[in-house]
């Protein structure tokens, strides 16, 4: 009775709904989870406890303590090519989550309008619903490779339009964007004037030798795009709850005042971790890359050796995304039968949006072992 309109018309999210369902099995494989099976590397747990041991225990400035955001900022220019900024232009949040529901509280107004490419991340359908302004889908395709195209986004701008959604790599279609597209989108941008939220917390996990290209690098983007980003699949930190945003001084400082509405800070210990996370060896990201690529593997061709799907190789991520549309049943009845039958949890392509029938989402995050398994339980199924 007491419950807001709000709250009850945000769309709940179908990857919790099918780990609803898989809870009622046994002996069940999850390619469902988006999560790394990886630890967190020992230098960054170490470092948490030192603070904890030191007793670096209490509230921290809004924007993150200044040693991480000094070190992001050196991480920011050194990788992402975002360079000139200071520490005002980069706060750190819970994790890209709250990056990304704290960017639209901070550049939309009730009734702006939020251009989303779909298949992608359930929640930024929900966070721009939260934030009162109006999700405008766009779907992409998977003969673009479920690139969006500069065509569909120009199909859909309105004078209300205020935001443009990109995910490269994407969660779920593994889609990487190349230079030349991220150039015409931010021509786009600047001549419709709007602002890019670029959400790109699979940086780090890009097959074929290509290159992460951070779209707020561009000529000319600064004061367009708000980068997103995050500690949880880099560093398999997701339970740590890191995340930040690095923009114009003036969105950025909008950002810190209403940080304080919505957590304060980020948790304490967790933000001196992630200054080692980002200052000491690289090794174990590395390491996990390279098992995504021998488990991409895998899971490619075990899903393309199956009677009836067809699967593209994932540019980047750690998600497959493969056709199921010639079963002849819908994203969802698949990923049901899949559980029930076979107890293999994967994730209809639905619950990245309407865009996603015909598709369903298979994590590679986890071993070789289970995906092994996995694709042999499919092929007595199938
Ligand atoms: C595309 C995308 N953006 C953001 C997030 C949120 O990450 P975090 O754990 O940093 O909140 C996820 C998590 O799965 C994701 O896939």
């Amino acid at each position: 009775m007491f419950v807001s309109t709000r709250a009850l018309s945000n769309p709940p999210s179908g990857i919790r709904a099918m780990f609803a369902k898989a809870a009622h099995y046994d002996n069940v494989l999850n390619l469902g989870i988006g999560e790394p099976d990886f630890p967190t590397p020992m230098n960054i747990r170490e470092s948490a406890i030192n603070a904890l041991k030191k007793g670096l225990t209490k509230y921290t400035p809004n924007a993150g303590i200044l040693d991480l955001r000094n070190a992001l900022m050196g991480k920011l220019a050194r990788e992402n090519g975002l360079k000139g900024s200071g520490v005002e232009n980069i706060i750190v949040t819970t994790g890209a989550c709250e990056a990304i529901t704290l960017s639209l509280f901070t550049v939309t107004d009730p009734g702006d309008e939020v251009i989303v490419p779909v298949p992608s991340w359930s929640n930024y359908i929900g966070q721009v619903h939260l934030a009162g302004a109006k999700a405008v889908p766009v779907a992409t395709f998977e003969k673009d490779k479920f690139h969006i195209t500069v065509e569909a986004i120009k199909e859909v701008l309105t004078e209300k339009t205020k935001v443009l959604v990109i995910n490269t790599p994407s969660n779920p279609t593994g889609a990487v964007l190349s230079k030349e597209e991220l150039i015409e989108i931010g021509s786009l941008a600047k001549k419709y004037n709007f602002m890019i939220i670029s959400d790109e917390p699979y940086e780090k996990f890009i097959y074929g030798g290509r290159d992460h290209v951070s779209i707020g690098s561009l000529e000319g983007m600064e004061g367009y795009v708000l980068t997103v980003n995050s500690f949880s699949k880099t560093y398999s930190m997701t339970g740590w709850r890191v995340g930040y945003v690095h923009g114009s001084s003036d969105i950025v400082s909008s950002m810190v005042k209403l940080q304080e509405n919505f957590s304060s800070c980020v948790n304490t210990p967790s933000q001196y971790a992630c200054i080692d996370a980002l200052n000491g060896s690289q090794d174990a990201t590395e390491k996990m890359f390279e098992s995504y690529v021998v488990r991409r593997n895998l899971i490619v061709e075990g899903l393309n050796s199956l009677p009836e799907i067809s699967c593209l190789w994932p540019e980047g991520s750690f998600y497959a995304f493969p056709n199921i549309s010639r079963l002849k049943k819908s994203s969802e009845e698949v990923a049901i039968e899949w559980l029930e039958k076979s107890q293999v949890v994967t994730v209809p392509g639905t619950a990245f949006g309407a865009a996603g029938e015909g598709f369903l989402r298979l994590s590679f995050a986890a071993s070789v072992e289970v995906i092994e398994e996995a694709i042999e339980r499919l092929k007595l199924l199938l």
